[in-house]
């Protein structure tokens, strides 16, 4: 039986000269691809300036950091997330505060949030989940109201579009990740916008351990005479192996995103004869299409896992996007947000399951999910 992976990466010999090149240069570490990685990045997201880092889980960290979030202030955000989202707002030292979603989106509600927002809350932290926006018009009203900074977790969200644009050129900060199974992927990888120019200067420090003058920098002839640490910092700086990487995957994604949108083109034609799944909703404005998650109507986590199960026998390789964070034992006493509080995250998490979605998927392999999809509701249904 042949096995469709959730995930497998899209390359050629572009990404093996462009990788090739880098390490002949010698410049292994941050450097002329990374400058040129951040321009390109940032021209895809509406202009201005980008800093790329290691990781999207650094971007999210330095992204709280610079703009001051820590010990006694606040953060609203989901728990229908991955870890990182909630992870980095404890590591700060900052509180999390979890509200629920909307039902149709899975992405944050603003009215919740509204609820929600108190006198430590600093910032409110959207998670566009699955590449799927958020109400970015309805949280920057209440943000601008409230006097909070308006964040968002665009892990999955590069090349989403917003009802007030494009992600990472709107609100205060976005936090992007190039994690290999990500729509621009580059192994590991991310990248930080920030609208204002302080916090950016902040989080460019930051980045390397509050040095003032990078490696690169240092090439230009003073060397390490006069540097100084201005402000204790984070290692978090890409390296120009990875921007390479990133370089070339940024040449193919426009068919990526196209090749995306075709394979959940015929996941929806199959879901529309498929009465047992409800399909995912759709928003107005652009999808990026990270992820594909159908619903299980009936039922909860058992029988979502059964179908994950009978697909898996059929060689389909299926995800969770995800379990929500109040429920995971090494967070929850963290968290004051017992079984039950969250409801639509709860119910959410339980039902839905990540069909693979990735450009690298040939045509007969979606024809083996669909087909097998088919097959496993048929079976669950005796
Ligand atoms: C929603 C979300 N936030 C943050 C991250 C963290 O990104 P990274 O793995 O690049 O650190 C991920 C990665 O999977 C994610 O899915």
């Amino acid at each position: 039986m042949r096995v469709v992976p959730f995930h497998r990466p899209l390359f050629g010999e572009e990404e093996i000269a462009a990788v090739t090149a880098a390490l002949r240069s010698g410049w292994w570490t941050s450097g002329p691809r990374v400058l040129e990685f951040e321009r390109r990045c940032a021209d895809r997201l509406g202009g201005g300036e980008a800093l790329a880092v290691a990781s999207g889980t650094d971007a999210l960290e330095l992204m709280l950091r610079a703009q001051g979030i820590g010990p006694g202030d606040e953060v609203i955000t989901v728990a229908l997330t991955f870890v990182a989202t909630v992870e980095v707002i404890l590591r700060v030292g900052a509180r999390a505060v979890l509200v629920d979603v909307e039902e149709a989106s899975g992405c944050i509600d603003p009215d919740a949030v509204a609820a929600a927002i108190g006198p430590r809350t600093r910032a409110i932290l959207a998670v566009h989940l699955g590449g799927r926006p958020c109400r970015m018009r309805d949280l920057e009203a209440l943000a601008r109201a409230r006097g909070l900074l308006l964040l968002d977790d665009a892990a999955h969200a590069f090349e989403t579009v917003s009802d007030l644009g494009k992600v990472g050129a709107v609100g205060d900060g976005s936090a992007f990740s190039f994690y290999a199974n990500k729509n621009l992927a580059c192994g590991e990888g991310g990248l930080l916008r920030l609208a204002d120019p302080e916090a950016r200067a902040r989080a460019r420090l930051m980045r390397l351990h509050g040095m003032d003058r990078d490696a690169h920098a240092r090439g230009d002839g003073r060397g390490y005479r006069g540097y100084d640490i201005v402000m204790p910092g984070m290692k978090a700086n890409m390296a120009d192996l990875v921007a390479a990487l990133g370089l070339a995957q940024l040449d193919r994604l426009d068919a990526m995103t196209e090749r995306r949108r075709a394979i959940v083109a015929r996941y929806d034609q199959a879901l529309a004869g498929l009465e047992q799944l409800e399909p995912p909703d759709r928003p107005a404005t652009g999808h990026a299409w990270h992820l594909y998650a159908p619903r299980v109507r009936a039922g909860g986590a058992d029988d979502r896992d059964a179908l994950i199960d009978a697909l898996a026998r059929r060689g389909i390789g299926c995800s969770v996007h995800y379990r929500p964070l109040h429920l995971m034992t090494g967070l929850a006493p963290r968290l004051d947000r017992p079984v039950g509080s969250l409801p639509r995250s709860e119910s959410i998490g339980a039902r839905s399951f990540s069909l693979p979605l990735h450009p690298a998927l040939a045509d007969d392999e979606v024809e083996q999910v669909v087909e097998a999809l088919e097959a496993a509701l048929r079976e669950r249904r005796r």
